[in-house]
Parts: structure tokens; C-alpha cells; sequence
């Protein structure tokens, strides 16, 4: 019973601090570009005229898949989103779709 107790205790914990974890790996890889909130306001947003992720209309627009495959293969329209697969694992990326999920304007 304690054990179990424990066990679940432990998965709780991990959850939250990965949750922290994608937090950093959005600022750390993907700010520079896509601003922190995800609306591209930086230099290379105005240059390259990313979209803003947390337009309501973006988001319907695109599916996770979509996500998923320009984070993991980069973008076939725009060199400069560049592939990340050999930088993040697929949880990671996965991580990251959620999260570019919750920067939606409420
Ligand atoms: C060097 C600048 C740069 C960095 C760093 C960058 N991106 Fe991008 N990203 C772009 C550009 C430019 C586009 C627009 C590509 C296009 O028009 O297809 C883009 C497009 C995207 C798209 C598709 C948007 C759409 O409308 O289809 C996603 C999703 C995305 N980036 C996620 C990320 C994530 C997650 C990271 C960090 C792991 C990241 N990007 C890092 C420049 C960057």
C-alpha cells in the first residue's frame, strides 16, 4: 500500500518538473524566433512573417500532426525552421506541440 503510494508520488512529481522542462526548451530553442508568448513579434518573425501561435484562427488551422512534422523535419516552405529531430527526442517534441496548445489567446 505504501509502496504504491510512493510510486505515485514519484509519477506526479516527474510530470510537473517535465512540464517545467518543455517551458525552458521553448525558451531556449524557439523564443529567439517565435517570441516567448508564441506571436513572432522579433526580428526574425517580421522578417520571415511567422504566424502567431496564439491567434484562436492558427490554431484550428493546424492539427498536431502538422505541428509535429514541421518541428520534426523543419519547414518546407521556410529554411529556417529548422528539422529537430536530432536535437529532441519525441516526447520532447510531442511536449513542445502541447505547449505551443496552451499559448492560445483565451
Ligand atoms: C531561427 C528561427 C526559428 C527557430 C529557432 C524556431 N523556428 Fe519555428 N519557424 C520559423 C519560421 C521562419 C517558420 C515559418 C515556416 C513556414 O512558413 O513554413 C517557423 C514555423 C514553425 C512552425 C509551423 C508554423 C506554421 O504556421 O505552419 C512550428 C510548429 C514551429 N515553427 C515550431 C518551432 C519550435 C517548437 C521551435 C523550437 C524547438 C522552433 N519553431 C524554433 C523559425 C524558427
Amino acid at each position: 500500500m505504501m509502496k504504491r503510494f510512493a510510486l505515485v508520488m514519484a509519477l506526479s512529481l516527474a510530470s510537473s518538473a517535465y512540464a517545467e522542462d518543455i517551458a525552458d526548451v521553448w525558451k531556449a530553442k524557439c523564443k529567439s524566433c517565435h517570441g516567448e508568448d508564441g506571436k513572432a513579434q522579433t526580428k526574425m518573425g517580421q522578417k520571415e512573417s511567422i504566424d502567431d501561435f496564439s491567434s484562436p484562427a492558427w490554431q484550428k488551422h493546424e492539427s498536431d500532426e502538422e505541428l509535429r512534422e514541421v518541428i520534426t523535419e523543419g519547414s518546407s516552405r521556410n529554411k529556417k525552421m529548422k528539422a529537430y529531430k536530432d536535437k529532441l527526442t519525441p516526447e520532447q517534441i510531442d511536449g513542445l506541440v502541447r505547449y505551443i496548445r496552451t499559448l492560445k489567446a483565451k
